[in-house]
């Protein structure tokens, strides 16, 4: 993997720019691939607004749904409806209304082998990789036109965790992941740093001011998961102004 080194950090005023900034990133990204589109969604708290706003009208229209799949970055290992499930949470939001039902791949949580989460790891990174047509990433051929990713207040991304095993794995695609760090306490799935690379743009938003002290730890070059997700092609860092820590850029 060949990470990219540079990172742009975009700021906008509050949550709401955010969701349209980000709303305006995945129409550019599926509109500048001609073909089949991936898109890695995030779960967590920032992404709903953004969710919901693909939903309208005005998003709607611009997206051609037929040839867009919609993966997710990271599940928290409960069954498919349970609220806490984020790939149910994108699916209220948006694509139960909008995708077809084939073009939306969750990480299967119940699976033959209930409670294993690397039972469940391994089912999805099959998946991605018939997708992807190959079991061996190429920086050349990006897995996703766009993967969204979030930052928890101990800088963890996806459910890849300060500490973990998971944040070191490079050759698996999808790991399980026993404990988390932070709320809510059950077991993850997660794509792994190469996987998440694997992307044309890696888009991260960042709302509200309990993200302020995470924020000026990943500004002062921490080794935390959140500066270690880099795209091999694009990573933005989407923040809005309550995020902002007060020494940022100064
Ligand atoms: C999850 C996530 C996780 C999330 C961050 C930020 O399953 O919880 O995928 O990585 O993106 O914890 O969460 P918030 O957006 O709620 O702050």
């Amino acid at each position: 993997m060949a990470a990219n080194d540079n990172r742009e950090v975009i700021t906008v005023a509050d949550p709401a720019a955010m969701a349209a900034t980000a709303a305006e990133h995945v129409v550019a990204r599926i509109g500048a691939n001609d073909g089949r589109a991936a898109i890695c969604l995030t779960g967590g708290s920032s992404p709903k607004q953004l969710y919901e706003l693909l939903a309208t009208e005005a998003y709607r229209s611009r997206i051609p749904w037929q040839r867009v799949h919609w993966f997710i970055g990271d599940e928290r290992f409960v069954p498919a409806d349970d609220p806490l499930n984020n790939m149910s949470m994108a699916r209220t939001a948006f694509l139960d209304r909008c995708a077809p039902a084939e073009n939306i791949h969750p990480i299967p949580t119940a699976t033959a082998d209930p409670g294993d989460p690397d039972r469940s790891a391994a089912l999805y990174e099959k998946e991605l990789q018939s997708f992807y047509g190959a079991d061996t990433l190429d920086d050349a051929r990006p897995l996703f036109d766009l993967v969204l990713m979030g930052i928890g207040p101990d800088g963890h991304t996806a459910s890849l965790f300060p500490g973990g095993r998971a944040i070191d794995e490079t050759a698996r695609w999808v790991v399980g992941v026993p404990k988390a760090n932070v709320a809510p306490f059950v077991p993850r799935v997660t794509l792994t740093l190469p996987t998440l690379a694997s992307c044309r743009e890696m888009l991260f938003q960042v709302a509200g001011k309990e993200k302020r002290a995470i924020l000026t730890r990943l500004f002062a070059a921490e080794n935390l998961p959140a500066n270690r997700a880099r795209s091999t092609g694009d990573t933005v860092w989407l923040m809005d102004l309550a995020a902002i820590p007060e020494n940022f850029g100064g």
